[in-house]
């Protein structure tokens, strides 16, 4: 392909996702120069800074236009939410990620549900509140487990999965209280559902729907699933579980709930992320973003055999249905590398030291997510420090690779998980139903 079909890249975040997602878009032959905002120590070693304010969508567009940007592509939600996708379109430049409406998928539970609702789309049964009086006299009234929701984005905080009723009045009081601030003015009460969950992250240019391969996240800080949520300690690609069956029920709920957009008068184009409980009785939607996962595009990705920047600029012009995505036969795994006190008060600025060893292996790409440069130094820089992802022809294989790679890296409080994949090789008996 001649340099004149290149064009120029702009990418917007900062997680291992975005990393995972770099390493994609370079594969292209249409990727020129690219550019990142506000990145990590990973993404900046491989893309330009671009100073500017990831989340203002008259920086972002204005960028783009200065700079002859080709597309741009948005990794995390507030972007979205606050509608740098409609300005950046609004200036003639091609965009990767919903518009500010359509994000509402994943910045309003109360939305997602009224269009699933519309959709009739099986979900759990909900009711929504903007005073906690009435909410606490529902959870009275369920008298069992439920889950608390705030509304509106909340950095994955704001679920309550309460097993007693007190769990549940204290979920919805500190919704109220201001905890998570105006994303806890509404909140959502909800039955809760059992079984196994599994993500399934579909492509959409507002008509055409190409699911990508199913994924698991561990929410839980803890080994055995135990501890506080995470934003994500460990995934694998794709679930061994799921039946053909449930696959279909899911790609064919996301399918309805971008048809049932559209009917509303809302292109939704981008990637829609279904998260789903497999119930008993067929998978159950638990929530939608607006975007890929993190950590579960550093699986899904790397298995994917597409051209990333011709896909996401065919989301962006309605030409999905002629894009080609197909999918690698092995197995991938990704552990996450965090720093010790994660989710809670953790300290910063330790220095990094294995990441080419362990990218020596052969299968193993090391995707950085709180990581910085600093004084020609790898340093963590956040929570969630590095994802350390293995490609290998086995489940188990792939497992192995990634524990072997995640003992060559090395810095103060290193803390992981071990038991990534581990239920999921039990088998579905693993869960209760
Ligand atoms: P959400 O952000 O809505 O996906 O919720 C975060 C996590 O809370 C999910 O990944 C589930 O583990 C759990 N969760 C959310 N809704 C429910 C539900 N209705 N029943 C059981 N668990 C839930
Ligand atoms: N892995 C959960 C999320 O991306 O929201």
């Amino acid at each position: 392909m001649s340099g004149t079909d290149t064009i120029d890249i702009l990418l917007l975040g900062a997680g291992g996702r975005e990393h995972a997602m770099l390493r994609k878009l370079a594969e292209s032959p249409r990727a020129g120069k690219i550019w990142a905002a506000p990145g990590n120590g990973g993404i900046l070693a491989e893309a330009e800074l671009a100073n500017i304010d990831q989340n203002d969508p008259a920086a972002v567009a204005g960028f783009a236009t200065e700079h002859g940007i080709g597309l741009v592509v948005i990794g995390p939600e507030a972007p979205l939410v606050s509608g740098v996708a409609d300005a950046v379109r609004a200036a003639g430049v091609a965009c990767f990620g919903p518009s500010g409406e359509a994000a509402q998928m994943e910045g309003s539970k109360v939305f997602a549900k009224e269009v699933m609702e519309r959709a009739g789309v099986p979900t759990a049964r909900y009711k929504s509140f903007t005073e906690s009086a009435p909410a606490e006299e529902y959870v009275r009234e369920l008298n069992g487990p439920c889950v608390v929701k705030a509304d509106g984005l909340a950095a994955g905080k704001g679920v309550i999965v309460a097993q007693t009723v007190e769990e549940a009045l204290e979920g919805v009081r500190e919704c109220f209280s201001g905890t998570f601030g105006e994303a806890g003015s509404t909140v959502v009460v909800e039955e809760m559902l059992k079984g196994p969950e599994c993500s399934l992250l579909a492509l959409t240019d507002g008509t055409t729907v190409i699911p990508l391969a199913s994924s698991q996240d561990h929410k839980r800080a803890l080994e055995g699933d135990l501890g506080p949520n995470t934003g994500g300690m460990g995934v694998y690609s794709p679930v061994p579980f799921v039946t053909p069956e449930e696959h279909e029920a899911m790609v064919d709920i996301e399918r309805r709930v971008v048809a049932q957009l559209k009917a509303d008068g809302i292109n939704y184009s981008g990637c829609l992320y279904g998260g789903f409980m497999l119930t008993k009785d067929g998978p159950k939607v638990l929530e939608f973003n607006a975007r890929f996962g993190d950590p579960e595009t550093q699986v899904v990705l790397p298995r994917m055999k597409a051209d990333l920047v011709d896909v996401f600029c065919r989301c962006d012009n309605g030409t999905l249905d002629q894009a080609d995505v197909s999918w690698d036969d092995d197995w991938a795994v990704s552990v996450v590398l965090t720093s010790a006190g994660y989710p809670g008060s953790y300290e910063k600025g330790k220095e990094i030291t294995g990441i080419e060893d362990a990218e020596a292996l052969e299968g193993v790409t090391v995707y950085h997510a709180g990581t910085k440069l600093e004084d020609g130094k790898l340093v963590t820089n956040g929570g969630r420090v590095l994802n350390v992802t293995a490609v290998a022809d086995s489940f188990e294989g792939a497992r192995e690779l990634a524990y072997k790679a995640c003992e060559l890296i090395d810095f103060e409080g290193k803390t992981l998980r071990h038991d990534i994949g581990a239920r999921a090789l039990r088998g579905r008996d693993a869960w209760e139903v």
